[in-house]
């Protein structure tokens, strides 16, 4: 049985008889259960629990003011009263009403029973003092013992109710403000964090576009490079054909030179014929002339001079064409591209790269479909893979005066991949380099070779602007093959170059 609730109840009235009736009316002997049988208590208590009684602590005050001052000072030591019977007629101070309005303005939840044998108050005039409330009640005198008791017990569970229910409520309202506050702190470091990671994502984004310009400036300044360093190369491929169109075109400016005479012998040897008096000496002039002019000679080399200076044209020609497509400035926009033509271009303004130590086969298949790409970026790609065959080639053989290697170029459709190789008979790739020579300014070559940036740039093309892909085999003292995988769009798959050209 767990143990007797404890109610301080208190009495305000000027009459000690009073004091008295309700000490013995609430006294806690009389409202105890009567004991039960000791042998059947167990049984008796399992199958009905026996009813806690409360029991009440009266205290007596004997005037309104009392009274509020006895709730003052159990206020203070948080031992408050759950109840008063309050004497509505007082002979000295307050009256019953007064006395209620100054104790609810300390304890507003003290329960109040007015005790009255007059009817100079009525219940409406009560709710006009206080409003409607629960927490008042009317006893008339003269008391029954049964109704002061039943309203003692139903205002104490009211009492204890109500405190439950507002401990209750106490606890809630803690909970929910620590809950509300850990809310609060999560809210803030969640705000905080993604604040940061904002920051972080806008730091990241700015890298990125750094690391993009550095790129493309790196690739332009290596196309830069490459080209001032073909330059060379070209002006000496163009300088060859130039320097015999030359040679030819003054050959054949001598020997119209010499054919002049000749021809200037031709007009007043016709009109002698047609007079029909050609002179021994106008032949004999004529027959000089021709022997002078060697014409036998000249019928032979003319036609060759003119053939060799029109191959010539056509070279330099082909030079400068392969030169403006190779330089090609782009709009920064994918086109499409035959890769057989980007190949061919690549290997005639490289040619002084690689002639003198490789000889060069080329292996193009002829319906490669069109691939959609950056002209200028791919070229620069091509040309530094030739150029780096022809370096491990030069490593091999020298300046190519004992023998060449072989550089073999080849393109090819891979289901719905373009490919393109580049292999070489130079020295192959070491093995404890190969994961390094992708990397930005690894290089093995002396300064004023290599810059490193030449794999390092193709692959940023190939893969980063491309989506496609490069990757090599290689066998030291055998060679090497680097391999550029494009992708071939849906559009384009099926279209064979020269039909799309
Ligand atoms: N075909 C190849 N054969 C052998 N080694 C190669 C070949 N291509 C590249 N390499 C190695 O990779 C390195 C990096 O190449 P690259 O990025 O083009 O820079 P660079 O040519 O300026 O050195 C070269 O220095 C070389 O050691
Ligand atoms: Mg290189």
């Amino acid at each position: 049985m767990s143990a007797a609730h404890l109610y301080r109840t208190l009495v305000i009235d000027d009459d000690v008889c009073i004091h008295k009736i309700f000490g013995s009316m609430l006294s806690p002997a009389l409202i105890q259960p009567p004991p039960v049988n000791p042998l059947g208590a167990a049984a008796a208590d399992a199958a009905h629990p026996r009813a806690t009684f409360p029991v009440f602590e009266i205290d007596s005050a004997f005037s309104g003011e009392q009274g509020l001052a006895y709730v003052q000072k159990a206020l203070a030591e948080k031992r408050p009263y759950a109840m008063a019977f309050v004497d509505m007629r007082m002979t000295t101070g307050w009256d019953g009403i007064q006395t209620i309005g100054e104790i609810w303005k300390e304890c507003s939840d003290l329960q109040i029973i007015i005790c009255t044998a007059h009817t100079d108050f009525t219940w409406h005039d009560i709710i006009k003092q206080f409003g409607h409330t629960d927490r008042l009640l009317v006893l008339k005198k003269p008391f029954e013992v049964m109704d002061v008791r039943q309203l003692a017990y139903a205002l104490a569970e009211k009492w204890n109710l109500f405190n439950q229910a507002r401990s209750h409520l106490q606890r809630l309202q803690k909970l929910v403000t620590r809950r509300t506050a850990k809310l609060r702190k999560t809210n803030l470091s969640l705000q905080h964090k993604i604040a940061q990671l904002k920051k972080a994502q806008e730091e990241q984004q700015q890298a990125e576009q750094q690391r993009r310009m550095m790129e493309m400036q790196l690739r332009q300044a290596q196309k830069l490079e490459s080209v001032g360093h073909l330059a060379a190369g070209i002006a000496h491929e163009i300088n060859t054909p130039t320097q015999y169109i030359g040679d030819n075109i003054r050959f054949l400016e001598k020997s119209f030179a010499r054919v002049i005479p000749l021809l200037r012998r031709q007009e007043p040897l016709l009109r002698a014929v047609k007079a029909g008096e050609p002179t021994a000496a106008l032949v004999a002039e004529v027959e000089q002339t021709l022997a002078q002019c060697d014409l036998e000679f000249l019928l032979a080399e003319t036609p060759r001079a003119i053939e060799q200076s029109l191959e010539g044209i056509h070279n330099v020609a082909r030079i400068v064409r392969a030169m403006r497509d190779f330089s090609h400035p782009g709009t920064g926009e994918k086109i499409e591209i035959d890769l057989n033509q980007a190949v061919e271009n690549t290997l005639v303004v490289a040619a002084n790269e690689w002639k003198y130590v490789a000889t060069l086969v080329k292996d193009l298949q002829p319906d490669l479909p069109h691939v959609l790409a950056l002209p200028g970026e791919l070229n620069q790609v091509i040309l530094n893979l030739v150029v780096n065959a022809a370096h491990a080639i030069a490593d091999v053989v020298g300046d190519g005066s004992g023998g060449k290697g072989t550089i073999t170029i080849s393109t090819r459709r891979c289901g719905d991949w373009a490919e393109i190789h580049v292999r070489d008979t130079g020295t192959g790739i070491p093995e404890e380099i190969r994961d390094k020579v992708f990397d930005p300014f690894f290089t093995t070559r002396p300064i004023g070779k290599g810059t490193g940036q030449g794999l390092a740039i193709a692959r940023s093309v190939i893969v980063g602007r491309h989506n496609g892909a490069l990757s090599f085999q290689t066998r030291v003292g055998i060679g090497t093959l680097f391999t550029i995988r494009l992708p071939i769009q849906a559009a384009h798959a099926d279209q064979p170059a020269r039909e799309a050209a």
